[in-house]
């Protein structure tokens, strides 16, 4: 067959039955991304004779005769494409999984089509950005800045690997080839619960090309959990690489290695698995009663199993004061129970990595994962291994969210290159994505609220139910972080919690952007505006009276480890006026019937800068030869931004400009140990480590340069690429220079281990529509103020903020995991989930509060999940505004509200105003 691709003309055939997208990537065209090959999210949009198309879902032979382009071929001869320019200016992408295929949709669209983005847009599906930064590159915005040598920091600077991210040239976890490179596939259980009793492989490795088959027998007994935390007391050690036990629908049961992927497919058809059918239990509630079957009752409290033969992981059970009295003795009380559903963070590129063993005996894994230094750490403890003989690392991550703070890959790919002595690859399918990852913490919350006359706070007190599925990966420590600040941004004299997560036979939770905040502020949220309206006061005004103020105590009943968490800076109060402000000034003019009710409701939320138990990181930074200097940092990028940040800080540290900051980052190869990039640590964090380095290598370059001219060290600056002492300019490459004669190479460290922590606040307003008829929601007004102190990049704050609080919609509105009775996943495709595209996305306004955080970097603080922990409690607040009817389950879908809204406003009953 012949093809012209990216206008060259050439003949190769396709395997049978193969789609056009592994067919590009296979002659090397990794811009061509891979989502769900479903054809529901377009990472894989080609244009064929000009036109978009899924190429996931186009047989190759299909494209006989035709001209296909890819982004590689979108401008001729290596240019740029005013397209590719426009996203490069609005800087519209985060992670960039999804940029290529929706430069290329949007680069095909005629003016008709420009005029209806909602339709145009539709397949193809952004995660990260909130489609705002998208929008603003087709209406030829321009979001970025410049910076002069030395103001680099808080300046809206582009990010370094914009270029090659919009060329499709960035290369993320699996745009490699290897020689000799072998497939896994996994063969999964179809149990909720059950002994593996034998498992027969000789017909697997019977298949052609079949090179092993790994089960329990091969894989280390050794527990372990899938979370990564510094501190191992964090998780539970429940996990096997290969269990003899599974527990829920999905967990791994035998990893088929062959030289294809079909072969390694029909491996694990092939295989004969008798399995002893053990009893199993999904509801959390009935996981903690007498008599139910227990998941984990072999394992123990040193292991970090509160109760296993009570399905209890962790529990947390404390008091200040008296809440049932404070309760019974207040002017208003309020009670209610609320659930919130599982979701995915989904992010466009799943979980998977490549492994293989070289010439020096080191394992490397090239992953997909926001925790590098963790997983390596986790493989040297499971297989032995010295930590010089394991190098883990990442490129560009394709979204993270929470769920690659977890080794769910790296075991098995270490486990078959170790076994195998072959390079080797795991790439999940987005239905491996959804039934074996790990999810948002469900959530039963019942919360109990009393005030006194003058508004303020008497008791508050949460009693949660948390389901961490089959495995207690992150189970502790979600469901204290949910009970922490959520009670803690509050004063209130009498605080309670009883807080349970229990083990379930269903797909397990884990680390999820917000880490349990979003659910419980569903509660706690709720409960303050009920008694706002039972006060006849305002829900800003009885806000303002409660919440703490710097120097208050920071108290929530389950933890006693926030001592060292400070008001770096304060910003809360700033937040709640800018969001009455802007709530204030109308929307825009949408004219609707009267069976639309309107109203407005508001959230806020605290959240500490770092997590607790230690975060550390180390940067290195060294002069190079030519002046400029090399960055090396642990910290990983997907999307997030510390690539663009770290260049800053280390450029306004040292007064030069970015350009100059050459950054090696998240390789376990390369400079010091690093926790990871999650809980918002890539700039509070590393960022102050970074910071550090930077400021110990400008000092011993005034000092080197004081030497060099005779003059006082004192009297040194650096000034605009050189040092400046007195009236004599030594440029950094002069310095190096002669730093080099004499042998001497100069470069500097820094440190930071995540303490003292901050507080960072963030409040969000809506104005929606409901229909009283239908239960259809319209968002007529988004507002979000973030106390983010100063903020390092505007322009990247902003699409974080942007980016989470549509992620957030999605969880409020539509998102949900359907487990069935019998712990199955009933919906694990993006075509059955419901993430939310260009058209159900509305633009937010982003609004920052004007402080300077006394220990964060530069005065800056974290911002990347905390946008999204407000946005269901606002939007709740806000239908409760409109139909005053309190909807106490997550998503609000329109079938879950009719129901009331059907018993209060019977038939269109109208009421609007
Ligand atoms: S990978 Fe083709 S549409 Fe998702
Ligand atoms: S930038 Fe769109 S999915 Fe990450």
């Amino acid at each position: 067959m012949t093809y012209q691709i990216n206008g060259k003309e050439f003949s190769q055939n396709p395997r049978a039955g193969q789609c056009l997208r592994t067919f590009l990537r296979e002659l090397g065209h990794f811009g061509v991304k891979k989502g769900c090959d479903a054809g529901d999210c377009g990472a894989c949009t080609v244009l064929v004779d000009g036109e978009p198309v899924h190429s996931c879902i186009i047989p190759a032979f299909r494209a006989d005769g035709h001209a296909v382009t890819t982004i590689e071929g979108l401008a001729p001869d290596g240019g740029t494409h005013p397209m590719q320019q426009a996203f490069l200016d609005a800087q519209a992408f985060q992670c960039g999984f999804c940029t290529s295929g929706m430069i290329l949709t949007c680069a095909s669209l005629n003016q008709a089509q420009r005029q209806d983005l909602d339709a145009s847009l539709k397949g193809n599906l952004c995660r990260c950005t909130g489609y705002r930064a998208i929008e603003d590159a087709l209406d030829g915005k321009t979001n970025i800045e410049d910076a002069a040598a030395g103001t680099a920091f808080g300046r809206s600077l582009p990010a370094p690997a914009g270029p090659r991210v919009v060329r499709g040239e960035a290369r993320y976890t699996f745009d490699v080839a290897m020689e000799g490179m072998l497939h896994i596939k996994m063969l999964r259980s179809p149990h909720p619960h059950a002994k593996i009793l034998s498992i027969d492989k000789t017909p697997a490795l019977n298949v052609p090309g079949v090179h092993a088959v790994l089960t329990f027998e091969d894989a280390p007994d050794r527990l372990f959990s899938t979370a990564r935390h510094e501190k191992a007391w964090m998780d539970p050690d429940d996990t096997r690489v290969l269990d003899d036990v599974v527990r829920f629908i999905g967990q791994k049961v035998a990893a088929v290695v062959a030289e294809t992927e079909a072969a390694a497919e029909e491996g694990c058809r092939r295989l004969k698995v008798e399995y002893e059918i053990l009893p199993d239990v999904i509801d959390p509630a009935r996981a903690i009663a007498a008599g139910a079957p227990a998941l984990h009752s072999d394992k123990t409290p040193e292991q970090r199993v509160a109760n296993g033969q009570r399905n209890i992981v962790a529990e947390a059970h404390g008091e200040y004061g008296n809440v049932a009295t404070a309760l019974a003795l207040s002017a208003v009380t309020y009670e209610g129970t609320f659930t919130t559903q599982r979701v995915q963070h989904a992010a466009l590129e799943t979980h998977g990595g490549l492994a293989w063993i070289d010439s020096a005996g080191v394992l490397n894994v090239r992953s997909s994962t926001q925790v590098p230094f963790l997983t390596r750490r986790a493989l040297t403890e499971i297989f032995d291994l010295a930590p010089d003989k394991v190098r883990v690392f990442c490129e560009r991550v394709g979204g993270g969210f929470g769920g690659k703070q977890e080794m769910f890959v790296e075991d098995i790919l270490a486990l078959a290159a170790i076994e195998t002595g072959r390079p080797v690859k795991f790439e999940f399918t987005r239905e491996e994505q959804f039934i074996s990852t790990s999810t948002r913490h469900p959530m039963r919350v019942t919360v109990k609220a009393g005030a006194d006359r003058n508004g303020k706070l008497t008791a508050l007190q949460l009693d949660v139910l948390s389901n961490t599925g089959a495995y207690g990966n992150h189970a502790g420590p979600v469901l204290f972080h949910a009970c922490s600040e959520s009670l803690g941004v509050y004063n209130c004299p009498n605080k309670k919690v009883d807080a349970v997560v229990a083990y379930t036979n269903t797909v397990p939770s884990g680390a999820f952007r917000g880490y349990g905040l979003p659910q419980t502020l569903l509660a706690v949220e709720a409960a303050i505006d009920e008694l706002a309206k039972g006060l006849g006061i305002s829900p800003y005004e009885i806000r303002r009276r409660n919440v703490v103020q710097p120097g208050d105590p920071l108290l929530s009943p389950p933890g006693s480890g926030h001592t060292d968490v400070l008001y770096g800076s304060y910003g809360l109060d700033q937040c709640l006026d800018l969001v009455e402000r802007a709530m204030q000034a109308d929307g825009p003019k949408i004219e609707l019937s009267p069976d639309w009710l309107i109203g407005e409701g508001i959230a806020l939320t605290m959240i500490d800068t770092v997590p607790p138990g230690g975060h550390l990181a180390d940067a290195r930074i060294a002069l190079r030869g030519d002046g400029g200097f090399e960055l090396i940092v642990g910290t990983a990028e997907f999307g997030n931004g510390t690539s663009t940040v770290h260049r800053q800080i280390a450029a306004t540290a040292l007064a030069t400009t970015v350009d100059q900051i050459h950054l090696l980052q998240s390789d376990t190869a390369h400079g010091g140990h690093d926790t990871g990039a999650y809980g918002s640590a890539g700039t509070f964090v590393a960022g102050r480590a970074t910071q550090s380095a930077a400021e110990n290598l400008a000092n011993d370059l005034k000092v080197f340069a004081s030497t060099a001219t005779k003059t006082n060290p004192d009297t040194c600056i650096l000034e605009n690429d050189s040092v400046v002492c007195g009236r004599q300019r030594v440029s950094f490459a002069q310095i190096a220079e002669t730093a080099r004669a004499q042998g001497q190479a100069l470069s500097a460290t820094g440190t930071s281990e995540g303490t003292p922590r901050s507080v960072a606040f963030n409040v969000q307003g809506f104005r929606v529509a409901v229909n009283n008829g239908t239960g259809e929601i319209k968002i007529l007004k988004s507002v979000h103020a973030a106390d983010a102190g100063r903020v390092a990049n505007p322009m990247q704050c902003c699409g974080q903020i942007e980016g989470g609080v549509a992620q957030s919609l999605g969880a409020t509105l539509y998102e949900e995991m359907v487990i069935d009775e019998g712990g199955r996943v009933v919906n694990p495709k993006f075509r059955d989930y419901h993430l939310p595209s260009f058209a159900d996305t509305p633009r937010t306004e982003v609004l920052f509060a004007d402080t300077t955080d006394a220990l964060g970097p530069m005065g800056a603080k974290s911002m990347s999940e905390s946008p999204y922990n407000p946005v269901a409690a606002a939007l709740g607040n806000a239908l409760a505004d409109a139909t005053g009817i309190r909807f106490t389950a997550v998503p609000f879908k329109p079938d879950r509200l009719w129901p009331m809204l059907h018993e209060k406003f019977g038939e269109k009953t109208a009421r609007s105003r």
